[in-house]
Protein backbone atom coordinates (compact mmCIF):
# COMPACT_ATOMS: atom_id res chain seq x y z
CA UNK A 1 0.00 0.00 0.00
CA UNK A 2 1.19 3.50 -0.81
CA UNK A 3 1.60 6.14 1.41
CA UNK A 4 -1.79 8.06 1.62
CA UNK A 5 -1.34 11.75 1.39
CA UNK A 6 -3.85 14.03 3.29
CA UNK A 7 -4.11 17.41 1.60
CA UNK A 8 -5.90 20.39 3.60
CA UNK A 9 -7.75 22.90 0.99
CA UNK A 10 -8.53 25.78 3.01
CA UNK A 11 -9.99 28.10 0.45
CA UNK A 12 -10.77 31.79 1.09
CA UNK A 13 -10.96 31.26 4.39
CA UNK A 14 -9.38 32.22 7.62
CA UNK A 15 -7.92 35.19 8.99
CA UNK A 16 -4.45 35.80 8.84
CA UNK A 17 -4.16 35.08 13.32
CA UNK A 18 -6.50 32.18 12.46
CA UNK A 19 -4.34 30.38 9.79
CA UNK A 20 -1.93 30.71 11.90
CA UNK A 21 -3.48 29.02 15.36
CA UNK A 22 -4.60 26.09 13.21
CA UNK A 23 -1.30 26.11 11.90
CA UNK A 24 0.68 25.79 14.83
CA UNK A 25 -2.19 23.25 16.32
CA UNK A 26 -1.04 21.28 13.80
CA UNK A 27 2.26 21.74 14.40
CA UNK A 28 1.99 20.51 17.66
CA UNK A 29 -0.26 17.64 17.04
CA UNK A 30 1.48 16.04 14.69
CA UNK A 31 4.23 13.83 15.46
CA UNK A 32 7.60 13.00 13.81
CA UNK A 33 6.23 9.51 12.04
CA UNK A 34 6.02 10.19 7.79
CA UNK A 35 3.75 7.36 8.14
CA UNK A 36 1.34 9.71 5.86
CA UNK A 37 2.44 12.78 3.72
CA UNK A 38 -0.19 15.87 4.74
CA UNK A 39 -0.17 19.79 2.83
CA UNK A 40 -2.12 22.45 3.79
CA UNK A 41 -3.25 24.84 1.10
CA UNK A 42 -3.67 28.11 2.38
CA UNK A 43 -4.58 31.50 0.84
CA UNK A 44 -1.44 33.04 -1.10
CA UNK A 45 -1.47 35.89 1.25
CA UNK A 46 -0.74 33.74 3.59
CA UNK A 47 1.64 31.35 2.42
CA UNK A 48 5.16 33.16 3.75
CA UNK A 49 3.98 32.54 7.58
CA UNK A 50 2.27 29.13 6.88
CA UNK A 51 6.05 28.09 5.31
CA UNK A 52 7.81 29.81 8.38
CA UNK A 53 5.67 28.00 10.89
CA UNK A 54 6.20 24.72 9.16
CA UNK A 55 10.15 25.52 8.44
CA UNK A 56 9.71 22.33 6.31
CA UNK A 57 8.71 19.81 8.89
CA UNK A 58 5.91 17.64 9.15
CA UNK A 59 3.46 19.24 6.49
CA UNK A 60 3.68 20.44 2.78
CA UNK A 61 2.47 23.69 2.55
CA UNK A 62 0.91 24.32 -1.35
CA UNK A 63 -0.97 27.20 -3.53
CA UNK A 64 -4.26 26.61 -4.25
CA UNK A 65 -3.71 27.82 -7.67
CA UNK A 66 -1.05 29.59 -9.63
CA UNK A 67 -0.32 31.60 -13.44
CA UNK A 68 0.62 29.52 -16.14
CA UNK A 69 3.51 32.56 -16.94
CA UNK A 70 6.96 33.09 -15.12
CA UNK A 71 6.08 36.69 -14.79
CA UNK A 72 5.47 39.66 -16.69
CA UNK A 73 2.36 42.26 -16.85
CA UNK A 74 -0.47 39.55 -15.20
CA UNK A 75 -2.27 41.85 -12.65
CA UNK A 76 -3.11 40.26 -10.18
CA UNK A 77 -1.21 36.85 -10.86
CA UNK A 78 1.06 34.90 -9.05
CA UNK A 79 3.72 32.42 -10.42
CA UNK A 80 5.24 29.18 -9.56
CA UNK A 81 8.63 30.82 -9.15
CA UNK A 82 7.07 33.21 -6.44
CA UNK A 83 5.10 30.48 -4.69
CA UNK A 84 8.79 28.49 -4.72
CA UNK A 85 10.39 31.84 -2.72
CA UNK A 86 8.22 31.97 -0.07
CA UNK A 87 8.28 27.89 0.54
CA UNK A 88 5.36 26.09 -1.25
CA UNK A 89 6.82 22.67 -2.55
CA UNK A 90 2.78 22.00 -4.12
CA UNK A 91 0.33 23.19 -5.91
CA UNK A 92 -3.16 22.68 -6.50
CA UNK A 93 -4.42 22.53 -10.28
CA UNK A 94 -7.79 22.40 -12.15
CA UNK A 95 -9.95 22.37 -8.57
CA UNK A 96 -13.55 22.23 -9.98
CA UNK A 97 -13.95 26.05 -8.27
CA UNK A 98 -11.60 27.25 -10.77
CA UNK A 99 -13.33 25.28 -13.79
CA UNK A 100 -16.60 26.49 -12.91
CA UNK A 101 -16.14 30.09 -11.63
CA UNK A 102 -13.02 31.09 -13.10
CA UNK A 103 -13.47 29.34 -16.60
CA UNK A 104 -10.46 27.44 -16.63
CA UNK A 105 -10.13 25.18 -19.27
CA UNK A 106 -8.60 21.83 -19.65
CA UNK A 107 -6.09 23.01 -21.91
CA UNK A 108 -5.47 25.98 -19.74
CA UNK A 109 -4.65 23.71 -16.80
CA UNK A 110 -2.42 21.42 -18.99
CA UNK A 111 -0.28 24.70 -18.97
CA UNK A 112 -0.68 25.42 -15.67
CA UNK A 113 0.68 21.72 -14.46
CA UNK A 114 3.85 22.30 -16.91
CA UNK A 115 4.49 25.32 -15.38
CA UNK A 116 4.48 24.48 -11.74
CA UNK A 117 6.80 21.09 -13.03
CA UNK A 118 9.21 23.23 -14.68
CA UNK A 119 9.63 25.78 -11.60
CA UNK A 120 9.38 22.45 -8.96
CA UNK A 121 6.39 22.61 -7.70
CA UNK A 122 4.40 19.27 -7.16
CA UNK A 123 0.33 19.71 -8.72
CA UNK A 124 -2.53 17.95 -7.53
CA UNK A 125 -4.22 17.92 -9.98
CA UNK A 126 -8.36 17.72 -9.17
CA UNK A 127 -10.66 16.50 -11.75
CA UNK A 128 -14.45 15.33 -11.84
CA UNK A 129 -17.59 15.10 -12.76
CA UNK A 130 -21.08 17.20 -11.93
CA UNK A 131 -24.07 15.90 -11.24
CA UNK A 132 -25.71 16.63 -14.34
CA UNK A 133 -22.80 14.63 -16.06
CA UNK A 134 -23.04 11.63 -13.51
CA UNK A 135 -26.86 11.47 -14.42
CA UNK A 136 -25.84 11.30 -18.50
CA UNK A 137 -23.51 8.88 -17.52
CA UNK A 138 -20.93 11.23 -18.67
CA UNK A 139 -18.70 10.45 -15.67
CA UNK A 140 -15.98 8.43 -17.35
CA UNK A 141 -15.83 10.64 -20.53
CA UNK A 142 -15.66 13.77 -18.45
CA UNK A 143 -12.55 12.59 -16.21
CA UNK A 144 -11.35 10.64 -19.18
CA UNK A 145 -11.00 14.26 -21.16
CA UNK A 146 -10.02 15.87 -17.90
CA UNK A 147 -6.54 13.46 -17.74
CA UNK A 148 -5.94 13.31 -21.50
CA UNK A 149 -6.35 17.04 -22.25
CA UNK A 150 -5.12 18.16 -18.89
CA UNK A 151 -2.17 16.01 -19.05
CA UNK A 152 -0.93 16.04 -22.42
CA UNK A 153 2.19 16.40 -23.51
CA UNK A 154 4.01 15.12 -19.93
CA UNK A 155 6.22 12.59 -20.03
CA UNK A 156 5.84 9.43 -17.63
CA UNK A 157 8.52 11.07 -14.95
CA UNK A 158 6.26 14.61 -15.29
CA UNK A 159 2.99 12.30 -14.93
CA UNK A 160 4.75 10.81 -11.92
CA UNK A 161 5.26 14.09 -10.00
CA UNK A 162 1.71 14.34 -9.94
CA UNK A 163 -1.20 13.68 -7.03
CA UNK A 164 -4.59 13.05 -9.07
CA UNK A 165 -7.42 14.40 -6.88
CA UNK A 166 -11.09 12.94 -8.04
CA UNK A 167 -13.71 15.10 -6.85
CA UNK A 168 -16.58 14.56 -7.65
CA UNK A 169 -18.34 18.50 -7.90
CA UNK A 170 -21.61 17.17 -6.60
CA UNK A 171 -19.79 16.27 -3.39
CA UNK A 172 -17.99 19.33 -2.66
CA UNK A 173 -18.91 21.45 -0.04
CA UNK A 174 -22.49 19.64 -0.23
CA UNK A 175 -22.61 16.93 2.82
CA UNK A 176 -23.13 14.25 0.29
CA UNK A 177 -19.72 11.59 0.05
CA UNK A 178 -19.35 9.32 -2.86
CA UNK A 179 -20.04 5.88 -1.67
CA UNK A 180 -16.78 4.16 -0.84
CA UNK A 181 -17.73 2.39 -3.74
CA UNK A 182 -18.47 4.78 -6.19
CA UNK A 183 -15.14 6.74 -5.92
CA UNK A 184 -13.37 3.42 -5.58
CA UNK A 185 -14.44 3.09 -9.45
CA UNK A 186 -13.30 5.93 -11.06
CA UNK A 187 -10.30 5.96 -8.98
CA UNK A 188 -9.54 2.45 -10.88
CA UNK A 189 -10.41 4.27 -13.96
CA UNK A 190 -8.12 6.73 -13.26
CA UNK A 191 -5.53 4.26 -12.83
CA UNK A 192 -6.31 2.26 -15.83
CA UNK A 193 -5.91 5.71 -18.04
CA UNK A 194 -2.73 6.40 -16.56
CA UNK A 195 -1.72 3.05 -16.98
CA UNK A 196 -2.98 3.06 -20.62
CA UNK A 197 -1.51 6.23 -21.52
CA UNK A 198 2.00 5.87 -20.02
CA UNK A 199 2.81 2.61 -18.54
CA UNK A 200 2.39 0.12 -15.33
CA UNK A 201 5.05 1.48 -12.94
CA UNK A 202 3.36 5.40 -13.47
CA UNK A 203 0.24 4.18 -12.67
CA UNK A 204 1.12 2.23 -9.57
CA UNK A 205 3.12 4.94 -7.99
CA UNK A 206 0.92 8.19 -8.66
CA UNK A 207 -1.58 9.10 -5.45
CA UNK A 208 -5.29 9.26 -6.34
CA UNK A 209 -6.93 11.48 -3.38
CA UNK A 210 -10.60 11.19 -3.13
CA UNK A 211 -12.61 14.91 -1.93
CA UNK A 212 -15.69 16.09 -1.76
CA UNK A 213 -16.87 15.87 2.30
CA UNK A 214 -14.79 13.97 3.40
CA UNK A 215 -14.86 14.22 7.20
CA UNK A 216 -13.75 12.25 10.39
CA UNK A 217 -16.50 10.05 10.54
CA UNK A 218 -16.34 8.28 6.60
CA UNK A 219 -12.90 8.73 6.64
CA UNK A 220 -11.70 5.55 7.57
CA UNK A 221 -14.17 4.18 5.06
CA UNK A 222 -13.40 5.94 1.60
CA UNK A 223 -9.18 5.49 2.55
CA UNK A 224 -9.49 2.10 3.46
CA UNK A 225 -10.64 1.41 -0.61
CA UNK A 226 -7.58 0.09 -2.09
CA UNK A 227 -7.46 2.32 -5.06
CA UNK A 228 -7.82 5.58 -2.73
CA UNK A 229 -4.50 6.84 -1.32
CA UNK A 230 -5.18 9.78 0.31
CA UNK A 231 -7.91 12.67 0.25
CA UNK A 232 -8.12 16.72 -0.58
CA UNK A 233 -10.31 17.72 2.35
CA UNK A 234 -12.20 21.29 2.15
CA UNK A 235 -14.44 22.18 5.06
CA UNK A 236 -13.31 19.92 7.75
CA UNK A 237 -9.31 21.01 7.20
CA UNK A 238 -10.47 24.62 8.89
CA UNK A 239 -10.55 22.75 12.64
CA UNK A 240 -7.33 21.12 13.63
CA UNK A 241 -9.16 17.88 15.52
CA UNK A 242 -11.40 16.75 12.47
CA UNK A 243 -8.29 17.34 10.00
CA UNK A 244 -5.99 15.41 12.68
CA UNK A 245 -8.86 12.14 12.37
CA UNK A 246 -8.45 12.60 8.71
CA UNK A 247 -4.61 12.14 9.14
CA UNK A 248 -5.12 9.22 12.08
CA UNK A 249 -7.33 7.58 9.78
CA UNK A 250 -4.85 7.69 7.24
CA UNK A 251 -2.14 6.51 9.69
CA UNK A 252 -3.95 3.38 10.59
CA UNK A 253 -3.67 2.13 6.89
CA UNK A 254 -0.14 2.37 6.41
P1 LIG B 1 -15.06 19.78 0.91
O1 LIG B 1 -14.09 20.38 -0.23
O2 LIG B 1 -14.24 18.78 1.70
O3 LIG B 1 -15.47 20.96 1.73
O4 LIG B 1 -16.20 19.11 0.21
C1 LIG B 1 -13.16 19.57 -0.90
C2 LIG B 1 -12.43 20.37 -1.94
O5 LIG B 1 -13.05 21.23 -2.59
O6 LIG B 1 -11.23 20.18 -2.18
Amino acid sequence: MKKQFIAGNWKMNLTLDEAGDLARKLYVELDNSSAVDIGVFPAFVFLRDICDIFHGNKVYVGAQNMYLEKSGAFTGEVSGGMLRDVGCTHVIIGHSERRTIFLETNSVINSKIKAALSCGLKPIVCVGEKQEERDADKTYEVVGDQLSEGLAGLTSEEAGELTIAYEPVWAIGTGKTATPEQANEVHTFIRNTIKSKYDVDTAQSIRIQYGGSVNSKNADELLGQPEIDGALVGGASLESGSFLDIVSAAGRLS
